[in-house]
């Protein structure tokens, strides 16, 4: 059975973010995968200190050297076959956490000795914003360079703003429904 994970990043439980991750858990469950849901609100892991003079044992051996929860977090993405990264919108950006997340995770898999770790990963990231839509497509942006500088070639790339929700919810469960059928073109 295809494992998968949705990864939603942020700290209201109940708001959009985590609609935007339930309705990505329905579609994979109902194309037969196994789902885990983790929010990275739930876990304290460091911001990247730029180890050294700037790159860090991360860059040869794919592992922060901090002692928190990132380590079995990248373990989760690298175990599955594919990921739902979900963040909300602050400040026309990705959550903190969500970019600290991301910024380890490249420290790790873009430049590692025998390619990246996620370049045969399948991904579908999602922002959601919930105040004026600003930032939406600033986030899909910054997830696209992320895929770029980590050798990805995600599935889709989806934006959700408040006033979107009723048409990319269903949207998103479709995605996520239609993901692990698909295979990559190179
Ligand atoms: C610190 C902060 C900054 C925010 N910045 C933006 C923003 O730049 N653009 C926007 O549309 N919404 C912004 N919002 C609103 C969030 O995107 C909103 O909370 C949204 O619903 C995110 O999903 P949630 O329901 O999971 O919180 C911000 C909210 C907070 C708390």
């Amino acid at each position: 059975m295809n494992k998968y994970l949705v990864i939603t990043a942020s700290p209201n439980r109940e708001g959009l973010t985590a609609s935007c991750g339930a309705a990505a858990a329905e579609g994979l469950r109902e194309a037969g995968c196994e789902v885990e849901i983790v929010n990275l609100y739930d876990y304290r892991f460091s911001t990247c200190y730029g180890c050294g003079s700037g790159w860090g044992k991360c860059r040869k051996e794919s592992r922060c050297v901090a002692d928190d929860p990132f380590n079995e977090l990248q373990d989760k993405v690298l175990a599955a076959d594919g990921t739902v990264f979900v963040t909300a919108v602050y400040w026309w950006q990705p959550t903190e956490i969500a970019a600290d997340f991301l910024n380890k995770l490249r420290r790790c898999q873009a430049l590692r000795p025998g390619g990246s770790g996620l370049s045969d990963k399948k991904f579908l990231f999602v922002a959601a914003a919930g105040g004026s839509g600003h930032g939406t497509l600033s986030c899909l942006h910054l997830f696209e360079e992320f895929a770029k500088q980590n050798k990805m070639e995600p599935f889709d790339y989806l934006p959700v703003m408040k006033r979107s929700r009723e048409y990319m919810l269903p949207a998103i469960r479709e995605a996520a429904r239609r993901m692990p059928e698909w295979s990559y073109s190179k």
